[in-house]
């Protein structure tokens, strides 16, 4: 699998589609896969939602794409694609092979299990005069005077950027302008994905007193939160950052009833095709994260408490007085790779690590504070920035699960990190404390219980 789609709350229960090929783990024949949910931790597989049709502008796959409510009928909005003839191509790659369109789908039944689709495309192509880099990935909204619609695109030199749409029934779109242009990274690249001059996956919605917008380009994925001027439509950015900084792409968010902003995101392999291709699965959805917008006009992101369903018996870390920095001292253990870690700690004038570790004490994640530095952390390698005053302590949340460790630091920074072991099951995985004990405020773990019987692991 890999991006979410079309996440929805319907009737009581959270849909959730996703790109998926149902013939081989690697990417290919993308059709809309489906699961359902009543809370977002347990799910149940569904039927293929959508398959490409024969002959169709979706012949070549069903790309990524929304679900909204319209006219008390739910109503899919995605990408088609086909082979078209070098005019009409707009996924300029390299490949230059496909034509894309946006189409829409109706829902048949309350279980969203079958759907009709509109058989000619609702945009058939780019805005006229447009030598596009890509044209994919619908996100609509409505507001007072009708439908907006935001789709991922970008032109050469130019740069990323997002075009917007305005109907009144979701069939007949009308051309706008830009609601907002990124700039090249000044990489040449044969794919405009990777030299930012196409943006895939266009999020965007209200957030607190503001707008944020997310899309993804260059492998990662970039948040904003700005001014979005209702009467022009214009889109105006005023902060950014990295939504993760790990292996996480192309997110999609939906309103939970109870109004929360809740976002998948696509978890990616970062093992080699030919490994995930012979354990027969690949990709991952992320757990549901709730956005919000804090004082600083800064995005804040935490793991939806719904999540503590899975919670087994709170386990404290418990150890008397370390007074030399380098000594370890281990925080918590989770079997076969699944748990739930919650860390604090001082930043004061001691340097400290903290150590996620398989058997034989192999190192899958590292994280490093070092008081030269107060207002940063080390993950991996990479400095993130804390954008917090040095009195709030380091607060680390991480989830295990298999061979995925989602990370938040003070619901600011994530970090997604894929990690492998060799044999058939899940090993028992490690947390170290290096430091001195004073500065580890409190340490709390639970194991988390599994949704299923036949978890996949590795
Ligand atoms: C992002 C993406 C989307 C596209 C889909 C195809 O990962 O490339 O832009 O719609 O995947 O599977």
């Amino acid at each position: 699998m890999n991006d979410p789609n079309g996440p929805i709350w319907w009737k009581g229960k959270y849909h959730l589609f996703y790109q998926m090929n149902p013939h081989a783990a690697v990417w290919g024949d993308m059709h809309w896969g489906h699961a359902v949910s009543v809370d977002m931790v347990h799910w149940k597989h569904e039927p293929i939602a959508l398959a490409p049709t024969h002959n169709g502008p979706d012949s070549e796959g069903c790309f990524s794409g929304s679900a909204v409510v319209f006219d008390g009928v739910p109503t899919i909005i995605y990408t088609g694609v086909k082979n078209a003839p070098p005019e009409l191509v707009t996924i300029h790659d390299g490949a230059d092979k496909l034509r894309e369109v946006q189409m829409l789908a109706t829902a048949e039944d309350e279980d969203l299990l079958h759907w009709k689709k509109r058989a000619a495309p609702v945009i058939a192509t780019p805005p006229s005069g447009m030598k596009v880099t890509g044209f994919r990935d619908p996100c609509p909204w409505k507001e007072d005077d009708g439908w907006y619609l935001a789709v991922g695109s970008g032109v050469r030199d130019q740069g990323g950027c997002v075009l917007l749409y305005r109907s009144q029934d979701l069939r007949h779109w009308e051309y706008l302008h830009p609601l907002v242009w990124g700039k090249p990274n000044g990489k040449q690249a044969v794919n405009p994905c990777d030299s930012g001059e196409m943006w895939e996956c266009p999020d965007f919605f209200p957030l607190g007193d503001k707008y944020c917008l997310l899309y993804s380009t260059e492998g990662q994925v970039i948040w904003t939160t700005g001014h979005y001027d209702r009467k022009t439509h214009v889109y105006t950015p005023e902060q950014r950052g990295l939504l993760d900084h790990g292996a996480y792409y192309a997110p999609k968010s939906f309103l939970a009833p109870d109004g929360r902003r809740i976002l998948w995101g696509w978890i990616p392999e970062r093992r080699p095709e030919a490994e995930y291709s012979a354990a027969g699965w690949a990709g991952l959805m992320s757990l549901p994260r709730v956005l919000a917008v804090g004082q600083d006009g800064r995005l804040r992101i935490t793991v939806a408490k719904e999540v503590e369903l899975l919670r087994g018996k709170e386990r404290r870390a418990q150890f008397g007085p370390i007074h030399k920095a380098d000594q370890e001292s281990i925080v918590a253990e989770f079997v076969s790779c699944r748990g739930e870690l919650k860390l604090n700690a001082r930043r004061t004038g001691d340097p400290f690590e903290i150590q996620f570790s398989g058997e034989g004490g192999v190192s899958w994640l590292e994280i490093k504070f070092d008081p030269s530095r107060r207002t940063q952390v080390m993950i991996d390698g990479q400095m993130l920035s804390l954008d917090s005053g040095e009195e709030e302590e380091l607060q680390l949340h991480a989830f295990v699960d298999g061979s995925v460790i989602e990370l938040l630091v003070n619901n600011r920074q994530a970090f997604t990190k894929r990690f492998y072991y060799s044999g058939t099951s899940a090993q028992t995985l490690r947390i170290a404390w290096r430091g001195i004990s004073v500065d580890l405020v409190s340490s709390s773990s639970w194991e988390l219980a599994p949704i299923s019987n036949d978890r996949l692991t590795r």
